[in-house]
């Protein structure tokens, strides 16, 4: 199908085509949650020489991953103008034609590319409803690959996957410390020397009737920590003791959430958020997204030094396969995270 961009732009819509009803009458619709802050985790303290200064703030990074499973990371020392060449060359992406964007689909077995409007992931012919979204989703660690144009999204991307990894691991030696183990434990235990991480930009252009359709249904996200990053126009909605609330930014701040395989990993004490993308009538929305993920081949399992009381809660799965199971069954079935609980 065409892109939601191309659509938006080529007609003056004044109602949503019914194929994008996600919610039938005003009665089922959409209603956006109260607007809500996060934690804010000053990432600059976690390599404090201040034992006392340190200490803060895993307790206050253990607090935000229990009460929330979302924060926002501020001081992480990602530059400023490495974020907005990320920003402009990903919208030079979804300006390029049609046909041109297509090129990069790419059906490898274990790192797609997928360049998707209106879907969540491969599993098109079972959905019925479409999404309000068009994206570019691609894997840049352990292996790179990413689309050839424009000519700068290679070299940006690559930038970016490289500092978010290194924010990624001390954010997770903070978090490991915060569940009582060694600094280095969610390290060596998720291989992240090799860890999974999946490059998606999302572009949410207005949608005429915003209460009746949507972005990103509820989910979870596979791996450990998700980064997210958005162009300065709210949409992000967390669920929160059952209810949905919608998440204010802060302008270079990164909107950080735990992850299924954290749940896991941590047997239930961080449980992996539900959140979704809500739309609006008036601006376009972009998000960046970065899975951050165990290796490919690390079998996720609840790590036994917390077992000493409690009994795992959750079986074991190679990561890739949980990427793959969820993938395929996103939206249709029972999500992929309670299929692996064990009571
Ligand atoms: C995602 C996601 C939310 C957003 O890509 O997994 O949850 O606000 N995105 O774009
Ligand atoms: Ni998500």
């Amino acid at each position: 199908m065409a892109s939601i961009k191309t659509l938006v732009q080529s007609q003056d819509l004044k109602s949503l085509p019914s194929e994008f009803a996600h919610f039938k009458d005003t009665q089922e619709s959409i209603r956006t949650g109260p607007e809500v802050s996060v934690p804010v985790i000053d990432f600059s303290l976690l390599s404090s020489t201040d034992p006392d200064e340190r200490a803060k703030v895993i307790l206050d990074l253990g607090k935000a991953c229990e009460e929330w499973g979302f924060f926002l990371v501020v001081n992480h020392g990602i530059p400023e103008n490495l974020i907005s060449a990320l920003f402009n060359v990903c919208n030079e992406f979804f300006d390029m034609p049609e046909k041109e964007k297509l090129q990069f689909e790419n059906k490898h077995p274990l790192y797609p590319v997928m360049v998707r409007s209106g879907t969540i992931d491969g599993n098109d012919s079972n959905q019925k409803v479409k999404l309000w979204r068009d994206y570019l989703r691609f894997f840049v660690h352990p292996e790179y690959h990413c689309p050839t144009k424009p000519k700068a999204l290679s070299d940006i991307v690559l930038e970016y996957s490289r500092r978010t990894r290194d924010l990624a691991k001390k954010l997770l030696g903070g978090i490991s410390q915060s569940l009582g183990l060694e600094e280095d434990y969610i390290e060596k235990a998720m291989e992240l020397d090799s860890s999974t991480q999946i490059f998606a930009a999302n572009y949410y252009p207005p949608c005429p009737q915003p209460e009746l359709a949507i972005g990103i249904p509820p989910h979870t996200d596979p791996g450990l920590l998700t980064f997210l990053l958005q162009n300065g126009v709210e949409g992000l909605e967390i669920q929160n003791k059952g209810k949905w609330f919608q998440l204010t930014g802060i302008p270079g701040a990164i909107f950080v959430n735990t992850a299924d395989q954290l749940e896991i990993m941590s047997n239930g004490k961080y449980k992996s958020v539900w959140h979704r993308a809500v739309l609006n009538n008036k601006k376009t929305r972009m998000s960046l997204v970065v899975a951050n993920g165990p290796s490919p081949d690390t079998i996720v399992t609840p790590a036994p030094p917390l077992l000493r009381e409690t009994p795992a809660a959750y079986g074991p799965m190679k990561y890739m396969e949980y990427v793959q199971v969820q993938r395929s069954s996103r939206l249709n079935q029972k999500p992929t995270l309670d299929q692996l609980k064990l009571h």
